[in-house]
């Protein structure tokens, strides 16, 4: 969405037409949201960014068809390293010599995927955030291996889609996750222990610190499937790290389908 937004071609490729479907249904509904504050008084050219926009945009189910024609291809599939390896090894034979991959990873390491391809100098990570036409943020990922080439394209792109980059090493969980992360499962922590209820922890945070969500909120807006994903990944690398253990409580939601915002119920429900 913000790659289209501000001028580029973008195919987006995903599993089925269904799924195809309501990802461009919800940039639909994004976009409108984005242009009812930024042409606020100018609904007119409102509805030609939006037609422009979603003129940038199309889908496919293929990878591989589409691939040849691409200058940078940003993976966001499911948080598992043998799959991305797997897309990543299949998409770079049939990737342009010059074409650089970069991964949307919240928790793996960027040279493990850069590994599974020959183009380890042209890979990077790229980590943006929910909601990410709201969020300014993207950390620009350098392995040991990333020319200062692709670096700066991937800077360069960062800022050509409206974000601020920042740079930070291949280090678990970056800058942002690294942090925040740890900060939503001692939240977790805290409300297992039955030291406070979740609504209060939320309110606390918010009122207390400032923060926009609660952490029972924003692990719901994030995904308790994704959080998990994270943390089981980190608490495999650093088994003794207390930050990184897991919650009893988050796995048993995650068991039991209660993901979030995204099915409907999560440590809240939603209607
Ligand atoms: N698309 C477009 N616009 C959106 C949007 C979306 N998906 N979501 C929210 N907005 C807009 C709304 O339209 C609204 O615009 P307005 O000011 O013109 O009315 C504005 O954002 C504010 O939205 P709301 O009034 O609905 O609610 P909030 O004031 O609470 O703002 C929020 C929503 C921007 C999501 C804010 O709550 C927030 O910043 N939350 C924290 C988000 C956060 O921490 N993200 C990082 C998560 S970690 C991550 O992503 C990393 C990953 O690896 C796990």
């Amino acid at each position: 969405q913000v790659a289209a937004a501000s001028g580029h071609t973008v195919v987006l490729v995903d599993q089925s037409d269904e799924i195809l479907k309501k990802s461009t249904k919800g940039i639909e509904e994004s976009l409108k949201r984005v242009t009812k504050k930024k042409f606020a008084d100018k609904p007119e050219a409102g509805a030609e960014f939006i037609e422009k926009t979603l003129k940038n945009l199309s889908t496919s189910t293929d990878a591989v068809a589409v691939v040849h024609s691409t200058d940078l291809v940003i993976e966001a599939i499911v948080e598992n390293q043998a799959i991305k390896n797997e897309l990543f090894k299949r998409l770079d034979k049939f990737a342009p010599e010059h074409t650089i991959f970069a991964s949307n990873t919240s928790s793996l390491q960027i040279t493990q995927l850069a590994n599974s391809t020959t183009r380890q100098d042209r890979f990077g990570g790229l980590h943006f955030f929910n909601p990410v036409p709201m969020m300014k943020l993207v950390e620009v990922i350098k392995t040991p291996m990333t020319s200062q080439k692709t670096f700066e394209s991937l800077v360069d792109f960062s800022k050509a889609v409206g974000k601020s980059p920042v740079s930070c090493k291949d280090t678990p969980g970056f800058i942002v996750n690294r942090l925040l992360v740890p900060y939503m499962m001692e939240a977790v922590r805290l409300f297992e222990r039955g030291d406070a209820s979740k609504e209060d922890i939320d309110v606390a945070m918010k009122l207390g610190a400032g923060y926009p969500m609660g952490p029972f909120e924003l692990l719901d807006y994030v995904g308790l499937d994704t959080s998990k994903y994270i943390i089981d990944g980190w608490h495999s690398l650093e088994p003794n790290n207390p930050l990184f253990a897991p919650s009893p409580l988050l796995n048993k939601l995650v068991e039991e389908k209660k993901l979030g915002k995204k099915t409907g119920e999560g440590f809240y429900k939603y209607k």
